[in-house]
């Protein structure tokens, strides 16, 4: 049985990961040091899946503590790398901080995993390193933009990263899944998204909205050239996401990796807008949103979605789930939460 470090372990995308891995078969620990989680994520894998992965409360840009960590766990054979910040808003206003944890907590990582021999990594990228791409649907040999936040630039920046150290360690290899809009929770609602304060992303916005945390919603410009004249995403169900790094960890501990660091995109495929989101939330769910029109959000992309031919392929992954099912596991989630945890 193989022994996967999850770094961000309870955070979103994490939670959900180790879900998949431990219904794989996979012994899980968790590496976190809760700046955007808690450990009552913990009972909420144990109650889904009857295990209770391995945690620890570590800063991983804690080279000391990192050390120490993994020499006390030699068993650990990969790592998939999570724990970072991610609010592309912040890091504007705080780069320094983004730099810091994104870039340092990495680079720890590395060198880790140089010294004790553990070979594949699976990292958390993210479509923001494409900005807004020339052809639709994006591939993964579309060229890189400059970044349009520091966040986004971490993302670039930490793949470079990657690239060049694999070069110089040839023992290691890597896939850096770039992530396009996750959203959603899981079917049983015992996990699910905690955005801390007011959310700066569409779908928990529409949850609190719905529920009545939030007042209204607003729709960042519906000016913009697309259909309806509101932003095009691709979401995906968190769970299609977690289950991807599963096949991407196969991937690597089974050798089947055909380059040292590869890349894929994860999405569904297909572009939604922001009304079409909160239409079908509204008929899905059989509630209304309020919502105004607002003036376009600095910064935002107009329109992005995947092409996951690679992915499909190489992964042997598809997003499975629909857009209808997806957001009735948000709302479910929504409700769970604000009625036995909040
Ligand atoms: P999240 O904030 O829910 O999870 C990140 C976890 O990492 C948190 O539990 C946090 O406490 C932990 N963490 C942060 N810095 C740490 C450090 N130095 N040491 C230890 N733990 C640390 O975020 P998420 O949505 O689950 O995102 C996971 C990864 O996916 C991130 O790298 C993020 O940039 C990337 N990503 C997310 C999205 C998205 O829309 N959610 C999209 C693209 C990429
Ligand atoms: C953003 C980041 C991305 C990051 C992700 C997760 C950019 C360009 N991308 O994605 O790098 O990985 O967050 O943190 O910043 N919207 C509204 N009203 C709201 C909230 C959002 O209309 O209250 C719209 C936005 O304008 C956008 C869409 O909904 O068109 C999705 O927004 P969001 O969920 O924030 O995700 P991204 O901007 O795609």
């Amino acid at each position: 049985m193989h022994t996967i470090l999850v770094t961000g372990g309870t955070g979103y995308i994490g939670s959900h990961t180790v879900v998949e891995l431990i219904n794989e078969g996979f012994r899980v620990l968790i590496a976190d040091n809760l700046a955007n989680s808690d450990t009552g994520v913990l009972d909420g894998i144990q109650e889904i899946t009857g295990i209770r992965p391995g945690f620890e409360h570590l800063d991983i840009c804690d080279a000391e503590k990192l050390k120490g960590y993994l020499d006390s766990n030699p068993e650990i054979g990969a790592v998939i790398h999570f724990a970072a910040y991610k609010s592309v808003g912040e890091s504007v206003e705080k780069p320094l901080k983004y730099y810091r944890n994104n870039i340092v907590s990495l680079i720890n990582l590395l060198e880790e995993m140089k010294s004790r021999s553990i070979a594949s990594l699976v990292f958390s990228s993210s479509c923001t390193v494409y900005g807004q791409p020339d052809q639709l649907p994006v591939t993964e040999s579309a060229p890189l933009k400059k970044a349009c936040s520091p966040y986004g630039n971490t993302k670039q920046i930490s793949e470079d990263i990657i690239a060049d150290f694999i070069k110089a360690s040839p023992s290691i290899k890597s896939i850096a899944l770039r992530y396009f809009n996750p959203v959603g929770a899981h079917p049983t609602a015992l996990i699910g998204e905690l955005p801390r304060g007011v959310p700066d992303n569409l779908v928990p916005f529409i949850t609190q909205t719905a529920i009545g945390l939030r007042d209204e919603l607003k729709v960042f410009g519906n000016d913009y050239n697309t259909p309806d004249g509101s932003c095009i995403r691709d979401y995906l169900h968190v769970t299609d996401l977690a289950r991807a790094h599963v096949a991407a960890i196969k991937r690597l501990l089974e050798g089947r990796n055909k380059d040292a660091l590869e890349f894929f995109n994860l999405g569904t495929g297909k572009g939604i807008s922001v009304l079409e989101m909160i239409n079908t939330f509204e008929r899905v769910n059989s509630v209304s949103i309020n919502y105004t029109i607002t003036g376009r959000r600095p910064g935002d992309i107009e329109q992005v979605w995947a092409d996951t031919t690679l992915a499909n392929r190489e992964l042997g992954w598809k997003a499975q789930s629909s857009l209808e099912e997806t957001l009735a596991s948000a709302w479910k989630w929504e409700k769970y939460y604000r009625n036995n945890k909040a």
